[in-house]
């Protein structure tokens, strides 16, 4: 059986007395495409930030090829608190596409490209250009290489940060939201470059998105978000035209995708 690249169990998170995430268990494999899907404010991008290490979790772990992510073994076995080179390697696994892309303004969109490569890892600067450059060809932006976020339209921001996220090569990509900011004439050519990778098939990859016939596109799996716990999950096509609970028919007759092939 092959064993997933990341198990969450049991995890909860809250922020003060507002408890986020209730408990949930869940898995990625290597190469599955995952889409999450709910209401704003049910907790999908807490769940996506925590297995980021970029919030800290309440209770549960989270394991990334059975390495505790917050946590690594003493001395004598015992569990410790992580440190930040235990955190770096677990996290190596795992790259993430933000809603606003987040790139350095003062750089070129190569040097953002770049910066992760040699700064993290260590490659030196000639290899890494050579990789931030098949990255950008990938995404279709070789040509802006040596200009600044400032001078592209969202639709490109948004590819650099794809392109600087693949660059570091990780097993899993987390999309949150990555069109949601956009004009609507700029999506296509985002959700195209997300499509395209997730074909070449190796790279697994979790999607927080409110585009549902995407999602229902390129998803292997579909989980629905509501309240802090996963309510129903499944191939698209049954949790589409079957939905289980009143929640998620609820939220689904908000799209207009109730019925596909
Ligand atoms: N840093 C924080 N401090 C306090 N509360 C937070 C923090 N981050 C998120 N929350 C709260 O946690 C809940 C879940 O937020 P989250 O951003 O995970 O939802 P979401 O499903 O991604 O929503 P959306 O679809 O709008 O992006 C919300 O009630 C939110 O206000
Ligand atoms: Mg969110």
């Amino acid at each position: 059986m092959t064993e997933p690249i990341v198990r969450y169990n049991n995890v909860s998170k809250s922020f003060g007395d507002l408890e986020v995430l209730k408990g949930i268990d869940f898995e990625i494999y290597p190469g599955e495409k995952v889409a999450l899907i709910g209401p704003s404010g049910s907790g999908k991008t807490t769940f996506a930030r925590l297995l980021m290490t970029l919030e800290e979790i309440t209770k549960g772990t989270i394991t990334v090829h059975g390495e505790n992510l917050w946590h690594e073994k003493g001395k004598d076995g015992e569990l410790v608190p992580a440190s930040e080179e235990h955190l770096r390697k677990v996290r190596s696994h795992i790259g993430m596409v933000f809603q606003h892309f987040h790139l350095f303004p003062h750089m070129t969109v190569l040097e953002n490209v770049t910066e992760a490569p040699i700064t993290v890892n260590g490659m030196d600067k000639a290899e890494a250009e050579k990789e931030g450059k098949a990255m950008l060809d990938k995404v279709g932006l070789l040509e802006k290489a040596d200009t600044y976020p400032a001078q592209l339209s969202g639709g490109q921001k948004q590819r650099v940060a794809i392109a600087r996220a693949l660059v570091m090569k990780p097993e899993v990509m987390i999309f949150d939201e990555p069109t949601s900011a956009l004009d609507p004439e700029l999506v296509g050519e985002v959700l195209e470059v997300i499509k395209d990778i997730a074909e070449e098939g190796n790279m697994a990859m979790l999607l927080i998105t409110h585009e549902m016939d995407f999602a229902m596109e390129i998803a292997d799996r579909v989980a629905f978000f509501e309240e802090g716990h996963i309510r129903e999950q499944g191939a698209p096509e049954e949790l589409l035209n079957n939905p289980e609970t009143p929640r998620l028919k609820e939220f689904l007759s908000r799209f207009n995708a109730t019925n596909i092939e």
